[in-house]
């Protein structure tokens, strides 16, 4: 069976897109179908393209046993909209920035919007954590712990035999 394969996008690629991608390798770990996906995250810019992520970003994942593993770099359009299944952005920049790099129709309707999976956060966006304090990073967390676990939810009945 191929595998899913997930974009997660945000602004630079060193904050929020970098932990949502370790916060769902570590779901899918959890529940032993890692195999079953290929995970990866991008940045609308390439201001931080080579770098590692954010080290306050780091530390508060590490607190929750997350590990950031992945090295920042720009979004390729049209080539990741073409071989990725889902990608999702993290705010409403983002996804006017994902609209607007979509190279055709059919990539269009595989953007979404992270926070359209939370079912314990009303929030409308992930904020971005970058020139704020600790709760901002914490709260980033939070949104991606209770998205992931949504979008595993939603994938699961995108590819159900009979959808
Ligand atoms: P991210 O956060 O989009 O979650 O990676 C940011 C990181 C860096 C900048 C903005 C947002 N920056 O302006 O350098």
């Amino acid at each position: 069976m191929d595998k899913t394969k997930i974009l997660f996008v945000c602004l630079g690629n060193i904050c929020r897109s970098p932990s949502a991608e370790a916060v769902m390798n570590s779901l899918i770990k959890q529940r032993g179908i890692a195999e079953r996906f290929e995970i990866d995250s991008a940045g609308i810019t390439g201001y931080h393209a080579g770098e590692p992520a954010d080290q306050r970003m780091h530390r508060h994942a590490l607190n929750r046993n997350i590990h950031l593993t992945s090295i920042s770099r720009q979004i390729k359009s049209p080539a990741d909209f073409e071989y990725f299944d889902y990608i999702i952005g993290m705010d409403e920049q983002n996804m006017d920035d994902l609209y607007r790099l979509s190279p055709n129709e059919a990539a269009t309707t595989k953007i979404s919007k992270m926070t359209d999976y939370c079912s314990r956060h009303p929030h409308e966006s992930v904020p971005d954590p970058y020139y704020g304090g600790a709760a901002g990073f914490e709260l980033v967390l939070d949104l991606l712990e209770d998205a992931c676990e949504g979008l595993l939810t939603h994938i699961e009945k995108d590819e159900a035999p009979n959808n």
